[in-house]
C-alpha cells in the first residue's frame, strides 16, 4: 500500500510539473502573441516612451498620459505610484502599465548588511531570504523592480562601490547573484509581492583602472569570460528579467555601446530575453567617453548596440525617430527593444494587476524581518583576531568602555544605498550592549571622536579614563558610510581621522581591548591590529547591527563570517586576489629580503630574486577566505 502511495505521488508531481512546464511554455506563447497585437498597435513615439526611464512622477504626469513613457524610478510612495499607473493603464490610448524602478539594494526599509558583508556570510540562503524581505517591503510601496544585485568582480578595495559587490572571486559572487535573483523574483514574477531584479553593471565596471569610480578598464576577453562574464551568466541562467550596462569604457568601446557584449555574448549565446537598462545617463556619457560625436550619436550607438532602455536622459526621446527617418535604425531594433521590455511588464503581472494593494502586504520592518536582519548581519561578520581568547566577553564583566565614532552611528552603520531607511528603526551597538547587559555592568561610553574622520583629540583623556577604569574596551572605529559606494574611492584605506592615534593611546592602558571595524571595503589596518586584543571586522552592518555584534561579543552566537575579498597591507599592494595568475618566478618567504635588511651599497642582483615588494613582501593582511571562530 505504501509503495502504491509513492508512486501515486511520484506521478502526481512528475504530472504536475509537467502541466507547469507547458502551461509557462503555453503563456510564453501568449504573451509573445500580446506583445505582437500591442506592437501592431503603437506609434513610434509610443514606441520610444517604453524605451524610456524617467526620475520621479513629478513633471513626467502629461507623458503617461500620452504613452510617451514607459518607467519611473525613484517612486516610492505608494499612493503617488498608484496614481501615476492609473494614469498609464486608464488614461493612455494602449493602457500599458508603467514599470517603477529603485535602488534596493541590501534591504528596503528593513537594513541587510551591505553585499560584501552578505557575502562574508558565505550563506546563499540567507542572502536568498534577505531579498525576498527586502522584495516584499519595496513591492508594499509600489516598486517592482530593483537595480540589484550588483555583481561586479572587485579586486580593489579603494572602489567605493566594492561595499556594493559581492567580493573578489566569480564563484562566490555568482552564488551570491543567482541567490538574491531568487529572492527577489520568487519562480512567479507575477506574484505581486515579487520584484525584477537587475544584473549590473555589465560588465567589468569593477576593474576600473586605479580603483576610481567610472574610470577606464582594460580587460581581455579570455579575463572578461572567466572571471567578469560569471556571475551575469549565471544570472541570466537563472532567470534574471533586466540587465544594465555600466558606466565604464571596456578596451577602447563603452559598456553602454558595445554590442559585442550586449548582442553576441548577452542575447545570442546566453539567449538572454529580458531588457537592457542603461546606467543614469550611460547613453550620453559615451560623448565625454571620445565614442560618440554628440546626443544623436549616443542614441544610434546604445540602441545599435542592444540597449532598450534609457535610464534618466533624453538621448532616446529626442533622437530615436529622427534616426528611424534617415535609415540609420530599423523599426525592427526599435521593436525587439520595445518586445524586451514588454516582455518583462507581462511578466511581471503588470497587465493584469498594476496597483499596489499596500493591506496585502505585511507590516514593513516586522519582528521576522528584523530577526532575519540581525542573522544575516551575525552570519557577515569576520573575527580577524582573537589573542588570549580575550572573546567571547563573560556576562559577569562590571565595567565596560565603549568608546569610538562607529559605537552609536545609526545612520553610518546602515551602509551606502540606504535610499528607504528610517534611522530611528537602527540598533546601535551602544543601545544593544546596554539592552543586553540591562544594568549588570556600568557602560563608560565616550564617543572620543565626532566621526571617523575627526581630528580633534580633546575627549581622548576621558577616553583613557574609561579605559583605565573598566574590565574590557571595545573600540568601534571604521569608516561612515558616506566613504564609500559610488563615487566615493579612497586612495588612502587606512581608518581616516585620528583613530589610529585613539588605538595607540588606549594600547597603553593595562585594560584588553577589542576592535570592531564597521566599514564599506577592506581597509589596512596592520598598524592597530598589534594593538588590540581582539578585532571583529563587520563591514556595513545594518539595521540590526548592533545586536549582532553583541552577541557574538558575548558567545551567543559564534562568529562565522570568511573574508570575500584579500585585505592588503598597504594600498600599493593592490590588485592582490587569492587567484592571481603565477608569475614565472614565484614569490617565496625565504627569498624576500625586507627593505630595511638589504645591505647599504648592494650591488645590483636579479637572480634569485621574484616577484614581490621589497618593502610588504607578497602576502596580504588577511587572505580570501579567512574568518576566525570560537
Ligand atoms: C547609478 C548607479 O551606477 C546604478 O547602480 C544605479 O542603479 C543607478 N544610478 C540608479 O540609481
Amino acid at each position: 500500500m505504501k509503495k502504491f502511495t509513492t508512486f501515486t505521488t511520484m506521478i502526481l508531481v512528475l504530472l504536475i510539473a509537467f502541466a507547469n512546464v507547458f502551461s509557462q511554455t503555453g503563456n510564453q506563447k501568449q504573451i509573445e502573441e500580446k506583445i505582437d497585437l500591442l506592437i501592431e498597435k503603437m506609434t513610434i513615439e509610443e514606441k520610444i516612451g517604453q524605451m524610456s526611464q524617467r526620475n520621479g512622477v513629478r513633471g513626467n504626469e502629461e507623458a503617461v498620459r500620452r504613452g510617451h513613457l514607459g518607467s519611473i524610478l525613484n517612486e516610492v510612495d505608494v499612493e503617488t505610484v498608484n496614481k501615476i499607473q492609473r494614469i498609464a493603464v486608464e488614461e493612455s490610448r494602449l493602457g500599458i502599465p508603467l514599470i517603477i524602478g529603485r535602488d534596493v539594494i541590501h534591504g528596503f526599509r528593513t537594513i541587510f548588511p551591505i553585499p560584501l558583508g552578505l557575502a562574508a556570510t558565505w550563506n546563499p540562503e540567507l542572502v536568498k531570504q534577505g531579498a525576498r524581505i527586502a522584495a516584499v517591503e519595496a513591492a508594499s510601496s509600489g516598486v517592482r523592480w530593483t537595480f540589484a544585485p550588483m555583481m561586479d568582480i572587485s579586486r580593489d578595495p579603494r572602489w567605493g562601490r566594492i561595499a556594493e559587490s559581492f567580493g573578489e572571486d566569480h564563484y562566490l559572487a555568482s552564488k551570491m547573484a543567482v541567490a538574491m535573483t531568487h529572492g527577489f523574483q520568487t519562480d512567479d514574477l507575477s506574484r505581486p509581492d515579487a520584484i525584477a531584479a537587475c544584473a549590473k553593471h555589465y560588465v567589468g565596471y569593477g576593474a576600473a583602472e586605479g580603483g576610481r569610480d567610472y574610470n577606464t578598464t582594460y580587460i581581455p576577453e579570455g579575463l572578461m569570460r572567466n572571471v567578469y562574464l560569471k556571475p551575469f551568466q549565471a544570472s541570466v541562467n537563472a532567470g534574471i528579467a533586466t540587465l544594465m550596462s555600466g558606466f565604464n569604457d571596456i578596451n577602447g568601446i563603452p559598456a553602454t555601446g558595445n554590442a559585442f557584449l550586449l548582442k553576441k555574448v548577452l542575447r545570442d549565446e546566453w539567449n538572454f530575453d529580458g531588457f537592457v537598462v542603461s546606467d543614469w545617463a550611460s547613453i550620453t556619457e559615451m560623448i565625454p567617453h571620445g565614442f560618440c560625436a554628440d546626443e544623436k550619436d549616443a542614441a544610434l550607438k546604445a540602441v545599435s548596440a542592444g540597449v532598450d532602455m534609457e535610464m534618466a536622459t533624453y538621448a532616446y526621446q529626442n533622437n530615436i525617430k529622427k534616426l528611424l527617418e534617415e535609415g540609420k535604425i530599423t523599426m525592427e531594433e526599435i521593436d525587439e527593444a520595445v518586445r524586451n521590455i514588454l516582455r518583462v511588464k507581462f511578466r511581471l503581472g503588470l497587465f493584469d494587476n498594476p496597483y499596489t494593494d499596500v493591506p496585502q502586504f505585511p507590516e514593513i520592518v516586522n519582528p521576522d524581518h528584523l530577526e532575519m536582519a540581525k542573522k544575516s548581519a551575525e552570519q557577515s561578520i569576520v573575527m580577524l583576531k582573537n589573542d588570549g581568547k580575550v572573546l567571547p566577553l563573560s556576562k559577569e564583566v562590571k565595567n565596560i568602555a565603549v568608546l569610538g565614532p562607529m559605537a552609536d552611528a545609526p545612520y553610518d552603520q546602515l551602509g551606502t544605498w540606504t535610499f528607504d531607511k528610517v534611522t530611528d528603526d537602527t540598533k546601535t551597538p551602544l543601545n544593544a550592549l546596554r539592552e543586553f547587559m540591562g544594568g549588570s555592568a556600568k557602560i563608560h561610553y565616550v564617543k572620543t571622536l565626532e566621526t571617523s574622520r575627526a581630528i580633534n583629540q580633546d575627549r581622548f583623556p576621558s577616553a583613557i579614563e574609561a579605559a583605565n577604569k573598566s574590565d574590557i574596551v571595545l573600540m568601534f572605529l571604521g569608516e561612515e558610510s558616506i566613504l564609500s559606494g559610488e563615487a566615493h574611492c579612497r586612495a588612502d584605506i587606512s581608518l581616516p581621522g585620528a583613530q589610529e592615534q585613539l588605538v595607540s593611546e588606549i594600547s597603553e592602558t593595562s585594560t584588553p581591548t577589542v576592535l570592531i571595524i564597521m566599514a564599506g571595503r577592506p581597509l589596512t589596518i596592520g598598524s592597530v591590529l598589534d594593538k588590540a586584543d581582539a578585532v571583529l571586522y563587520s563591514f556595513h552592518p545594518g539595521t540590526m547591527g548592533g545586536p549582532a555584534i553583541v552577541d557574538l561579543l558575548f558567545g551567543i552566537e559564534s562568529p562565522s563570517g570568511k573574508l570575500p575579498v584579500t585585505f592588503p597591507k598597504m594600498v600599493g599592494q593592490v590588485p592582490i586576489y587569492y587567484n592571481h595568475k603565477n608569475t614565472g618566478r614565484p614569490p617565496r618567504a625565504e627569498a624576500w629580503t625586507h627593505i630595511n635588511d638589504i645591505p647599504a651599497g648592494a650591488e645590483q642582483f636579479s637572480l634569485g630574486n621574484e616577484s614581490h615588494y621589497l618593502d610588504a613582501g607578497f602576502t596580504p593582511q588577511f587572505p580570501f577566505g579567512f574568518g576566525l571562530s570560537y
